[in-house]
């Protein structure tokens, strides 16, 4: 790639946006709180978070504007994707709209997905038997694997649901509001409260995964749970949209890693979970380091 003085102001642009996309997740527990969101002025947490978003959207606003302006259908970005897209009478999105899909795409799927692709890292490199396993069914797929073949492998599903179950990058579920009187379980619970599901509580539930803080993925090719124990993208009618989307790129991101790289952790340490805002990612992040490239590669 040639580094021009454009590519290098795109590089800055993204690199802030996903900076400040980053700093706006981690105080984003602020969401689940109604009650904390008074805006006392920028050193106030609301006022925080409304100035960092502000600063994303004026980022974003400028992007769309330019790449309207200099609107080029050759490329794929989803930018791109985004303005050629129509609608059945032929309209485009305005720049709401545009602004909206970027938001969705950076906040609830950028950082989920990137989490999570680390903690799999972590636990494929930290448990080498499981790695050499992900090896060899890669292998059975020949040189030029469909993605398609990559995403419906069974050892390659079981390793990301057990990662997402040992370390969901959610911890809780977006809450829900009791609309009528209700009784769940021994609860009655009153219009007006507020329920969440805790995705980890349920995940480490010892009568549903015996000896839960271990990593196995077998687990998930023994038996198959129900979206009532295994819940990483939430559940029922609001559960995650990008599902489909977060668990094809973790499986096509971690294929092609181990297939055309060796790596191994930096330490034995351990990598404990942190909380950053509603999520929980890898105290900070997971240390790698590369042998070597492997000869036989995925073609790209
Ligand atoms: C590993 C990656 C991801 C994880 C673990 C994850 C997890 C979740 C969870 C737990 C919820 C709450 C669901 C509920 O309350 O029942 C959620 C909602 C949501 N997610 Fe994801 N997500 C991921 C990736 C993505 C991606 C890639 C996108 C978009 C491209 C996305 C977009 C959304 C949206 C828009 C919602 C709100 C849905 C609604 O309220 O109707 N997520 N996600």
């Amino acid at each position: 790639m040639l580094l021009t003085p454009s590519v290098i102001w795109k590089a800055i642009i993204n690199a802030m946006v996903i900076s400040l996309t980053h700093q706006l997740l981690v105080i984003s527990s602020l969401l689940y709180f109604p009650f904390l969101r008074k805006d006392l002025g920028a050193w106030s947490p609301w006022g925080y978070f409304r100035c960092l978003q502000q600063q994303i959207d004026q980022l974003l606003y400028a992007e769309i504007s330019d790449r309207r302006t200099q609107y080029d259908p050759g490329l794929t970005d989803i930018l791109t994707l985004l303005l050629s897209a129509r609608d059945e009478d032929g309209k485009g999105m305005n720049d709401q709209q545009l602004h909206d899909e970027l938001i969705t795409l950076l906040l609830a799927g950028h950082e989920t997905t990137a989490t999570a692709i680390s903690w799999a890292l972590y636990w494929v490199h930290k448990h080498p038997e499981v790695a050499e396993k992900l090896l060899k069914e890669l292998d059975t797929l020949g040189d030029a694997p469909e993605a398609m073949s990559i995403f419906k492998l069974p050892y390659l599903t079981a390793v990301c649901n057990e990662s997402l179950r040992i370390c969901p990058v959610a911890i809780l579920t977006v809450p829900r509001e009791v609309k009528e009187p209700v009784e769940l379980m021994d609860y009655s619970l009153e219009p007006g409260t507020r329920i969440y599901g805790c995705i980890y509580l349920t995940h480490h539930r010892k009568d549903l995964y015996p000896e839960p803080n271990k990593f196995k993925p077998e687990r998930f090719l023994e038996r198959q749970y129900t979206p009532y124990e295994f819940f990483a993208f939430g559940g029922g009618s609001r559960r995650c949209i990008g599902e489909a989307l977060a668990l094809f790129e973790m499986k096509l991101v971690l294929a092609t890693i181990l297939y055309n790289y060796q790596l191994a952790l930096a330490d034995n340490q351990s990598v404990k979970p942190k909380r950053r805002g509603v999520t929980i990612a890898p105290a900070g992040g997971v240390k790698m380091v590369l042998n070597q490239r492997r000869l036989c590669g995925i073609k790209n």
